[in-house]
């Protein structure tokens, strides 16, 4: 699930929708559940919002709620039929939503998609650093050298990278604002099952406290996510390797239950929105209570 990588930059040719608008008149609930028209007032209006990993799952769902929450969006990833497809749902309910084709593990395709976000929209306000590759399960001594690089390279640098360049994107056009990076409860403990992801997870969420203390008294704040399982191709990846571990999870979780991905992209809009005005810092569990 993770052999394509491209470092081009693409924008649809057509776009249904002008950069400058992200509303429509024709939803009067919105829901999450269901997907409607973006509102004039949602917890996102008027933000401009970067999204990695949004092809899919969690980012995809993001993106979706985001728009439909008032954010124009760009969304960033590799595989760009997934980006295409969600970028034209997103248009189709009167969101607003472009898509740029990133490597997290390409510097300059980082940087270039952070630029691409100022370019069409004229502004960064906001930034979900979503995008993660999975690493094989197992136990540490079996891990390979390959797959730790690689995962280094986008689960932590790749993070790093996308935050200096949004920083600086926030800071010369919105002036203050809100990153969210999307870390894991496998972050939180011993991980043996996952002892790579969950030691870069954990090392993100310290790139996260760091941020905020360097980043907090220009007023841009920097919080992560903590999800437990969640269902996305990446839980599915790892049910394929491991049979069963979807219901040994569910059982683990005291709501019983496996977290849809709007569930988490929820707790994202809230960290993102100004409704969390005095929160950063912080890695926020989104797990159904398997930590608690
Ligand atoms: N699902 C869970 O149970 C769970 C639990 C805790 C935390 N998380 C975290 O949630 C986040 C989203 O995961 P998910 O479950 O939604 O996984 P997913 O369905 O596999 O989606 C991962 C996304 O990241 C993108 N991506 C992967 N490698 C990339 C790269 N090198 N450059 C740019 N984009 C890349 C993928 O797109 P391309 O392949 O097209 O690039 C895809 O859009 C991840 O950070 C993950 O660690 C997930």
């Amino acid at each position: 699930m993770d052999n394509a990588p491209t470092t081009a930059i693409s924008t649809p040719a057509t776009s249904a929708t002008p950069a400058t608008s992200a509303t429509s008149s024709t939803s009067a609930t919105p829901s999450v559940a269901n997907a409607q028209a973006a509102p004039t007032a949602g917890l996102l209006a008027g933000k401009v919002v970067f999204i990695t990993g949004a092809g899919r799952g969690i980012g995809a769902a993001a993106a979706r709620l985001f728009a439909r929450e008032g954010a124009r969006v760009l969304l960033a990833a590799r595989t760009e039929a997934q980006l295409q497809a969600v970028t034209e749902e997103i248009r189709a309910v009167g969101g607003t939503a472009h898509y740029v084709l990133c490597d997290l593990a390409d510097p300059a395709s980082v940087q270039a998609a952070v630029d691409r976000t100022v370019d069409l929209y004229g502004r960064l306000d906001a930034a979900f650093n979503n995008a993660a590759t999975s690493v094989p399960p197992g136990p540490m001594d079996q891990a390979l050298e390959a797959d730790f690089d690689h995962a280094y390279t986008v689960n932590l640098k790749g993070q790093w990278l996308a935050m200096t360049a949004e920083v600086a994107a926030i800071r010369a056009t919105a002036g203050t604002g809100a990153i969210v990076n999307n870390s894991s409860i496998g972050s939180l403990r011993g991980n043996p099952e996952l002892p790579v992801y969950g030691a870069l997870k954990r090392a993100l969420n310290s790139l996260t406290e760091s941020a905020a203390v360097t980043y907090g008294p220009e007023g841009i704040r920097v919080n992560a996510i903590a999800p437990g399982a969640t269902l996305t191709e990446m839980i599915r990846t790892w049910e394929e390797n491991t049979p069963g571990v979807l219901d040994r999870l569910t059982a683990q979780t005291p709501l019983r239950r496996i977290a849809d991905p709007a569930e988490v992209a929820e707790a994202a809009a809230w960290l993102l929105s100004d409704r969390s005005s005095y929160v950063t810092g912080t890695v926020l569990r989104v797990d159904g209570g398997t930590r608690a």
